[in-house]
């Protein structure tokens, strides 16, 4: 398939200009239609809601079309928590993330909040692994601050590391993500010696759908020796991203009014993160898809949902397949009004109190786990 002109330089600089000052011109016009409650895209939203959603999607599709994605490189301020972590011993990367023999494990950086952990002395620690449908994002202050300030803010969380895993905008296909949250969780584990049953891996949207993954492989590789994870909090996971490949069905379309998610930024992530076709490894594979597929796990799962989500029918699916399975523990918090994936962008979208809220429930869910 030949990639979309816009895709390419010097094209793409220009479609971003262009696209971006045509948001620009809009702008005005939305600030003055979103007046009148009725006429926002959910009557209970709040005027900045309104406006903050509808600007936000405007620039995803901008984003998604001309598929401009982020680069990971190791380079980062120490001082600001930035660490760089090497791949840990070749015996935990297994199964289904040894099979692509052109992806291997790497050291890549991650960010530490509040402030880098030398030593572990007690307490609770979160490794969160960010959205971004595995194409953007980065886990540092100006991509993933606000998520990190809710966990710190409302949960008994004291430190929590984001790792930057490589994006599939590089060309970094499956199972490169899962390898990048492989290593950070045996830094923490292995490296650091914290007691895996004090972490609790936490991920919004497709840094949820890593967070599963990582739960699976854990679950289906008693030969990787990875100690079972304490907790896990699922933010707006995104569950099937195969989906968003169907062109004549598009995913996003429930509540497509009422969130800022587009088919664009689905397909370019799908696409992307699909396995290299050699690997003999579909998107429909137990360790990327999760609807049907549902597993044991010993680590309790708490879902946080938005009652606007695009996603919000396939993932309380989801979350009823894995309550089905006898032995597990899972919570399912819908959050009323909220958009997608509230605890990355509320403060963008104006749902921080919606995240905090929702931080809260996630919190209440860890202490129900002691
Ligand atoms: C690194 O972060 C510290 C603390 O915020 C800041 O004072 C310093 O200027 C930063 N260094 C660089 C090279 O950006
Ligand atoms: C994770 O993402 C993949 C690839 O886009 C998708 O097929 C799968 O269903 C997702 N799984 C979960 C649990 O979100």
């Amino acid at each position: 398939m030949v990639a979309p002109l816009i895709t390419r330089q010097p094209f793409k600089t220009l479609f971003i200009l262009l696209s971006s000052l045509y948001t620009g011109i809009r702008i005005p016009f939305w600030i003055v239609y979103f007046i009148p409650s009725f006429l926002r895209q959910h009557p209970q939203w709040s005027y900045r809601q309104a406006l903050g959603v509808r600007i936000v999607s405007a620039f995803l599709k901008t984003l998604s079309q001309a598929e401009h994605g982020k680069a990971t490189p190791l380079k980062g301020n120490a001082s600001k928590g930035w660490v760089v972590i090497q791949p840990a011993r070749a015996a935990a990367y297994t199964g289904v993330v040894s099979k692509d023999k052109q992806t291997k494990p790497q050291p890549l950086g991650g960010t530490w909040y509040p402030e880098t952990l030398k030593k572990y002395t007690g307490g609770d620690i979160v490794l969160h692994i960010h959205g971004g449908a595995f194409v953007v994002g980065d886990g540092r202050q100006g991509d993933s601050g606000f998520t990190a300030k809710m966990i710190l803010k409302h949960t008994s969380a004291t430190h929590a590391f984001f790792p930057q895993y490589r994006l599939s905008s590089n060309g970094a296909r499956f199972p490169a993500a899962l390898q990048d949250v492989i290593s950070s969780y045996c830094y923490l584990t292995e490296t650091l010696e914290i007691p895996a049953d004090k972490i609790t891996i936490s991920g919004d949207s497709a840094g949820a759908n890593l967070s599963m993954s990582l739960l699976r492989y854990i679950a289906d590789e008693p030969e990787a020796k990875l100690p079972g994870v304490g907790c896990a909090w699922l933010w707006s996971p995104w569950v099937d991203p195969g989906k968003s490949l169907i062109t004549d069905s598009p995913y996003f379309s429930s509540n497509r009014h009422t969130d800022y998610l587009n088919d664009e930024f689905g397909s370019w992530g799908a696409r992307t993160y699909s396995p290299r076709p050699e690997t003999g490894i579909a998107l429909s594979h137990p360790n990327i898809c999760f609807i049907g597929t549902a597993f044991a796990t010993q680590t309790p799962l708490f879902f946080s949902i938005g009652e606007c989500e695009a996603l919000c029918a396939d993932m309380t699916r989801v979350y009823q397949e894995f309550k089905a399975i006898p032995g597990n523990k899972v919570e399912l918090q819908v959050q009323s009004k909220a958009v997608h994936d509230i605890v990355l962008v509320g403060q963008i979208v104006g749902f921080e109190n919606e995240a905090a809220v929702a931080a809260v429930a996630a919190n209440k869910f860890l202490e129900s786990c002691k």
